[in-house]
């Protein structure tokens, strides 16, 4: 379910200085990053879905989902992608970065539900937070993820040190290598999405328009966690805009119907 906007009371949308503790890369291409905050960060815990702007001094600022909170450390999965997620990488442990947020809403199962996941690539970055949260709630997870190679792969459980209840993972990989040979949208086609109470798919763009065609058009519960360019963060600039539709994926999203994104998906290519 979406939760409510604006549900935490601190000034989120000016940028704050976290000290970097690590800063590694876990798997090809794939970096991990946890910040601590100088000050208690008792007065909120980010949600499912949330993310934060991360300044990258004298590049950009780069939005990146929540992978997990623990008290006042916050923990980031990040692809090398461009300048600014390589100018990241090179940042030191012991030095400060700005970072703001939480920004969006978050997203997560209702208690006891079961929901089916779909991630692609570095849309594993939220998926910590999200079994963190099902594990509270006494929800169930059938998580499936594909990379293209199985070097992508990394042990979210370890990492997070999450127990091996209320979630399940497929690994599927285009190299072969995986619990299952090809595509995440392949490997999902088996499975009876009818036994789910929902189902949500977070990647690459076109990724998401494939399982919003397959799936969208005949479940009301198909969602989709989109990205976008996001700048201001507090539904002003306009510059994360939904196309043909009234939403700001900052406020409302980042997670949607895939009925409500049909427009903004149809842009990417097949
Ligand atoms: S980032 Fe400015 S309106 Fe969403």
């Amino acid at each position: 379910m979406l939760l409510e906007k604006d549900e935490n009371k601190i000034p989120r949308f000016s940028f704050r200085p976290f000290k970097i503790i690590e800063n590694i890369q876990i798997a090809s291409n794939t970096f991990l990053l946890v910040v601590e905050s100088a000050n208690s960060l008792d007065h909120f815990s980010a949600k499912p879905f949330n993310f934060f702007n991360i300044w990258v001094p004298r590049v950009d600022e780069i939005p990146l989902s929540i992978a997990y909170q623990n008290g006042k450390r916050l923990f980031f999965l990040y692809k090398l992608r461009g300048l600014g997620t390589k100018t990241l990488a090179q940042q030191k442990v012991g030095s400060f970065i700005g970072i703001k947020g939480p920004l969006g809403r978050g997203f997560e199962p209702k208690r006891s539900e079961k929901w089916l996941i779909v991630a692609g690539g570095i849309g594993i970055a939220p998926i910590p937070m999200l079994i963190k949260r099902a594990l509270e709630l006494d929800a169930k997870l059938d998580i499936f993820w594909g990379v293209r190679v199985s070097t992508e792969f990394f042990d979210i459980a370890k990492i997070f040190g999450l127990p091996n209840e209320a979630w399940s993972i497929v690994r599927v990989s285009e190299d072969c290598m995986a619990d299952f040979c090809g595509l995440v949208i392949d490997a999902i086609r088996s499975v009876n999405v009818d036994k789910y109470d929902g189902i949500i798919a977070i990647g690459p763009q076109e990724m998401l328009k494939t399982f919003c065609k397959q799936y969208g058009e005949s479940r009301e519960n198909t969602y989709v966690s989109l990205e976008t360019i996001v700048k201001c963060g507090m539904g002003i600039c306009g510059s994360c805009y939904i196309r043909e539709s009234e939403k700001l994926l900052c406020v409302d999203g980042p997670v949607f119907r895939c009925s409500e994104v049909a427009k903004q998906l149809e842009g990417a290519s097949a």
